[in-house]
């Protein structure tokens, strides 16, 4: 027996690692070189007829729980009055609804309404995406609520203006992104995230009753920079009512200038503060099984200073779907692969060529438009080009030819994230137990997160949004394989990454982030947001008393009607829907049960505890 499995495991070893190298590298290599034409991706609603009668998915086709979201019917405004109409319409039924945004990016389940299935009402933002006026005196600009990053920026920089921070990713709207609290990476000034540069906003809200003067059971809320109610409304969730429009304070156009910078992991922990103090767009990854860190030197210059640089970060970038194809042809895609191998080794080879690559490819980084592009650092470049990626979102749509490497079309990427803001008074700590946690699990058992970006932290500050930061933070970025088919499949080290993530949300006291995360990353935000969610609730039963934009989800967030984040069911520990607390809540038959985390003894985590004997396959 152990001796056919001992064989049995070297020979899958050595083709799945022969195999997986000249494939990983033709999928960056051929979207690094060659001019691919991109296919935006799909839609997020489908409907049996006409409008009605559809299900609502988000951008992976798949939610934290994989249930899916039936509603009755979508809405298509194309003016702030339709807009009113269509909230109207559905106050005065009682019909529950939520916005709807071109692609839906997020991935917990935000975007389908509550109350029965089937009967709620999405209305898509797709069509309010205009600008609205600009004020260049004061470098100000309003937008419709559904307009897309790319399209903002681009608005923006023709009227020399800038954001000044944004995520790094454009293809998401306006609307959504500040719903969750969305950002980039800095702790200078406000900081990077979105919300803290709006200055008005109008929504869309239901009322009880009739407005007296125009009939309709919603109306028009205008908030202006002062007013209080901004704080909610900022960050949001989507419960207070659809945002028509906001009013962002702009800069003037100004320059970047990006360096990427390698060193060694030794004692990086406590530099983080001080990077982040000297470092205005400063970011790190730590690629923890490889012991590198790679410290992005990013400062503000002025826009006079030389320099056509933009941003083409390669993971957003258009991945030939033949590839994608191919990939999954010849068995599966490559994490799958390794994953159903148990090829750890095989997953470090991976991920130590994904990184060189990258590295020697500017991260995607260019010094000018082109076919190659990167020449060297540092990169200089606009603002507007340099902020924010995603050329696999544009150009011309024609056949699918190529994708975003996620769309779930070509099942691309299917993956976890874990997206936690470790307050920075306690970075140094974490990352401190982190690798102790690495130093005590089986030799490149964190190898697979390095497919994807490693720990990828980013810079956060405080913020009077009664959803947003509680402290300056560092927001750190997880990302790692999901298996597509199968949510009771135990995967490769799993525990290791559950306890890390359990450290982060329940000893170093992080948040999550809104539009990421599985399950377990919303435990408790209730208690650590404390007051200001009172003040948040208290914002929402003003503008949606009956609570037509809540959703079971959006309650259990809230701590509201008795909802729960977890879910308890066999195997719900596999996907996070729950805190193992008994073998059954992990993969028994698999060999994977609950035990306590190796260094966080409070944690509790599915291990694969192998075979008595079967040790010595392990070592062998
Ligand atoms: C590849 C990728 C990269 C990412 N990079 C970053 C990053 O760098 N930084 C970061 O912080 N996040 C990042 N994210 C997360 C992303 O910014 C958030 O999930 C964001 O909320 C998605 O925006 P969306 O427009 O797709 O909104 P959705 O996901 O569609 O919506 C989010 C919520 O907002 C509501 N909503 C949407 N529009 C409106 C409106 N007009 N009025 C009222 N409610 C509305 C929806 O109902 C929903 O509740 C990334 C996500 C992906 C997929
Ligand atoms: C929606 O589907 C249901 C059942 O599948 C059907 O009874 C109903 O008529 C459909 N509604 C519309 C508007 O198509
Ligand atoms: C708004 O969307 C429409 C169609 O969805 C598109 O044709 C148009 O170019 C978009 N407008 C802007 C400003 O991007
Ligand atoms: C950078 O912005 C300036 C000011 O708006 C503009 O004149 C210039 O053309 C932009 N450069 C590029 C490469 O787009
Ligand atoms: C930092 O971590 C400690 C435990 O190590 C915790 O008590 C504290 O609340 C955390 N700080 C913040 C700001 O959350």
């Amino acid at each position: 027996m152990h001796v056919r499995g001992l064989s049995s495991k070297l020979i899958s070893m050595a083709p799945a690692t022969a195999f997986l190298l000249p494939l990983l590298s033709s999928v960056i290599l051929l979207s690094a070189v060659v001019a691919v034409r991109a296919s935006p991706p799909g839609p997020v609603v489908t409907c049996r007829s006409g409008n009605s009668n559809c299900t609502v998915t988000n951008a992976y086709g798949a939610f934290p729980d994989r249930s899916t979201c039936l509603v009755a019917s979508v809405a298509y405004p194309g003016t702030e009055q339709e807009l009113l109409a269509a909230v109207s319409a559905a106050a005065a039924k009682g019909q529950h609804m939520k916005a709807l945004s071109a692609y839906s990016h997020s991935i917990p389940k935000l975007s389908c309404p509550g109350g029965p299935a089937g009967r709620g009402l999405v209305i898509s933002t797709v069509r309010l995406n205009r600008t609205v006026s600009s004020d260049p005196a004061r470098f100000r600009m309003t937008f419709e609520g559904g307009i897309k990053l790319r399209e903002l920026l681009d608005a923006a920089a023709s009227r020399g203006m800038a954001l000044p921070h944004s995520p790094y990713w454009e293809g998401v709207t306006l609307g959504g992104l500040l719903s969750t609290g969305s950002h980039g990476s800095s702790a200078f000034g406000k900081g990077s995230a979105v919300h803290e540069y709006v200055v008005g906003m109008r929504l869309v809200v239901p009322t009880a009753e009739p407005v007296a003067d125009t009939g309709y059971y919603a109306k028009v809320v205008s908030l202006g920079e002062d007013d209080r109610d901004l704080l909610a409304a900022k960050v949001s969730l989507g419960v207070l009512g659809v945002i028509s429009q906001v009013t962002l304070q702009l800069e003037p156009m100004f320059k970047r200038s990006v360096t990427n910078r390698v060193v060694p992991d030794v004692a990086f922990e406590n530099s983080i503060s001080s990077f982040a103090a000297t470092t205005p767009y400063g970011d790190i990854i730590w690629y923890p099984s490889q012991a590198v860190v790679v410290y992005r030197d990013d400062f503000k210059l002025p826009v006079s200073t030389p320099g056509t640089g933009l941003n083409d970060f390669i993971g957003f970038r258009a991945q030939p779907t033949l590839v994608i194809t191919s990939t999954r042809a010849a068995g599966g895609d490559i994490q799958k692969l390794a994953e159903e191998n148990e090829d750890t080794n095989g997953k470090c080879v991976l991920s130590k060529l994904n990184v060189n690559t990258l590295l020697s490819l500017g991260m995607g980084f260019k010094n000018s438009a082109g076919v190659i592009g990167f020449t060297g650092y540092p990169v200089i470049g606009n603002q507007s080009d340099i902020q924010s990626a995603g050329s696999c979102l544009r150009s011309r749509e024609d056949g699918l030819l190529s994708a975003c490497a996620w769309d779930p079309r070509f099942r691309g990427l299917f993956y976890h994230q874990t997206t936690v803001s470790v307050p920075l008074v306690n970075a140094t700590a974490f990352i401190a137990d982190v690798k102790r946690i690495r130093d005590a699990s089986p030799t490149g058992a964190l190898c697979g997160i390095e497919l994807n970006l490693g720990f990828f932290m980013r810079f956060v500050r405080a913020s009077s949004a009664y959803l947003g930061k509680t402290a300056d933070s560092v927001d750190i970025d997880i990302t790692y394989y999901r298996p597509r088919n199968d949510p009771r499949r135990g995967r490769l080290h799993e525990d290791v990454l559950e306890e890390i993530e359990q450290l982060a949300l329940f000893k170093y006291g992080a948040l999550p982030h809104w539009g990421k995360n599985r399950h377990v990353g919303f435990v408790g935000v209730k208690e650590k947001l404390g007051e200001k969610v009172e003040e948040f609730v208290k914002v929402m039963e003003k503008y949606d008393g009956q609570g037509l934009f809540s959703s079971a989800w959006t309650d259990a967030l809230l701590g509201l009607r008795g909802r729960e984040v977890l879910v308890e069911a066999d195997g719900c520990a596999l996907e996070g829907l729950c805190i193992c607390s008994a073998d059954k809540h992990c993969a028994p038959d698999q060999g994977y049960r609950c035990r306590p985390g190796r260094v966080y003894q409070e944690s509790r985590v599915c291990r694969k505890i192998e075979e008595a004997g079967a040790g010595l396959i392990q070592s062998a």
